[in-house]
């Protein structure tokens, strides 16, 4: 129907969408969730046909981390970048550009040129060079700036047979829009649109054909930053700037970043981590920052889009464009959650997947967060038999809540089967169980524990193995 009957299809998803915005229909309830690796568990259970509500595939782990195999998927598509090439990095010699420096010569680069205004006067430059050198790569320092043409020109000619450029210049000015001084706007502005395109037209003129040319732009580009409307501007010029050049043909890629925790200006910065914090937000850290460095390497070259006939039936994808960071450590939906793109509609799917208890998941009530926090300060707690019981009650009072029932009834010694414990609210469960405490439990273990005690018992052994395992 998208493709015979477009505008047919635009009418009724801005007539959903219009649903949405008055709060008639919402994301469907219960949901399941799934690791990735267990999709093929999500569908047999789905085959069955007695799930209410959605399974819903869960990429990431609430750490952040990725639940797919990625050793097969890493195994496949290993980056070896070319010896005999160069590589230029404007910006390089910023945290992020120096962890993406180690990493190129990691992968096979022994040539690397870093355009910067102060490049080889920083404090530690020298230093950096001798480890760079000592792995076996040359390195260039280009004085200049990525803003200034001939500066461009010079570094791209430094770069003999120049083949990837990353884009990592910077210079924050942050101020409310309103008191903004122009100086400010460009300030900012200037690296990152004017380099930009200086980089761009430089390579074209001397004809080089770059495999790859990545921008490090940022999310405020995308979700909008208060007090940062210059840097959010600019950022955003960066991805249409990688639409542009795959329009063309040509590689580009934008890496919009949420903040890194562990490199680069924020990882410096206390104040901004502590903000990072309080917000909810999960950060990036900089292995993930490198392994979309990585990912835009090795993505296939691009293939010229044929023009659109009519604009309003224009497919749009874009293929040149990474966000990275946009999870939040709060759920969305808690009053607290001060997550600045939790009412933009594009992230709707967020919402979904939500793991909050009001939709059955969750990591528990108040008396079992500050249990849980309690037993991880000190884990002897977990072997006291009050502790046992309270965990008992905790897993009754979820089981209750997926079984709609009244918490009057609870008895931890009655058996599971008589409360209404069996393999389908199983699932449920056992997707809470592994968010809240931490591993895994099957369904056909639960239901063999018998009891809920039986069930406090193994949820405080299972804890104490957790914890000796992560301080030893
Ligand atoms: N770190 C994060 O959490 C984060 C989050 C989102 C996006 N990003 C993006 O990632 C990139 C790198 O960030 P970072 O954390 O590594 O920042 P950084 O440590 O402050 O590095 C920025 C570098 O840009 C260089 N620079 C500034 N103006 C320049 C110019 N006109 N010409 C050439 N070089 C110039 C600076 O060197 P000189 O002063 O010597 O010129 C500096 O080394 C930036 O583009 C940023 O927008 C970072």
């Amino acid at each position: 129907m998208l493709i015979t009957r477009p505008s047919h299809c635009k009418r009724i998803l801005k007539s959903l969408v219009g649903h949405f915005d008055q709060g008639h229909i919402g994301p469907v309830k219960p949901t399941t969730v799934y690791d990735a690796g267990s999709v093929q568990e999500a569908f047999r259970f789905m085959q069955q046909g007695l799930h209410i509500g959605k399974l819903v595939i869960s990429l990431r782990g609430p750490d952040g981390s990725l639940k797919i195999n990625t050793e097969l998927v890493t195994s496949i598509r290993k980056l070896k970048l070319d010896e005999s090439a160069s590589y230029l990095l404007a910006g390089g010699l910023g945290g992020l550009g120096r962890s993406v420096a180690r990493y190129l010569v990691e992968h096979g680069a022994r040539h690397i040129v870093f355009l910067s205004r102060s490049a080889g006067s920083g404090p530690d430059d020298q230093e950096f060079v001798v480890e760079l050198e000592s792995l076996g790569c040359k390195v260039q320092l280009v004085q200049g700036s990525v803003n200034n043409r001939d500066d461009v020109v010079r570094a791209v000619s430094a770069s003999q047979n120049l083949k990837g450029i990353l884009q990592a210049s910077m210079v924050l000015r942050d101020e409310n829009f309103a008191q903004m001084k122009i100086e400010d706007w460009r300030t900012t502005i200037q690296p990152k649109v004017e380099g930009t395109w200086n980089l761009h037209h430089a390579t074209l003129e001397a004809k080089i054909d770059l495999d790859f040319f990545i921008c490090f732009s940022s999310m405020s580009g995308t979700t909008g930053l208060a007090g940062q409307s210059n840097y959010a501007c600019a950022n955003t010029f960066l991805d249409a700037f990688a639409q542009y050049r795959q329009s063309l043909g040509l590689p580009a890629t934008s890496i919009d970043l949420g903040a890194v925790r562990d490199a680069g200006y924020v990882a410096r910065d206390e104040a901004l981590l502590k903000r990072m914090k309080v917000t909810g937000s999960k950060g990036v850290t900089e292995l993930e920052v490198l392994e979309a460095v990585s990912m835009s390497i090795l993505s296939k070259p691009v293939i010229k889009p044929e023009p659109a006939k009519n604009t309003e039936e224009a497919e749009f994808v874009d293929q040149s464009n990474l966000v990275l960071g946009l999870l939040s450590e709060i759920p969305l939906s808690s009053a607290e959650s001060r997550a600045l793109w939790k009412n933009d509609r594009r992230m709707a799917v967020y919402h979904n997947s939500s793991t909050d208890a009001s939709d059955g998941s969750g990591s528990g009530g108040d008396v079992l967060k500050a249990f849980l926090s309690n037993a991880k300060k000190d884990a002897s707690v977990l072997k006291a038999n009050e502790s046992v019981q309270l965990l008992a009650v905790e897993i009754g009072r979820k089981l209750f809540s997926f079984l709609l029932k009244s918490e009057d009834e609870l008895d931890t010694s009655v058996s599971l089967s008589s409360l209404g414990l069996d393999s389908l609210v199983g699932v449920e469960m056992r997707s809470w169980w592994r968010q809240t405490f931490g591993f895994d439990i099957t369904v056909l273990e639960m239901l063999g524990m018998g009891t809920l005690e039986g069930l406090g018992k193994h949820a405080s052994q299972g804890m104490l193995k957790l914890i000796d395992s992560e301080s030893g």
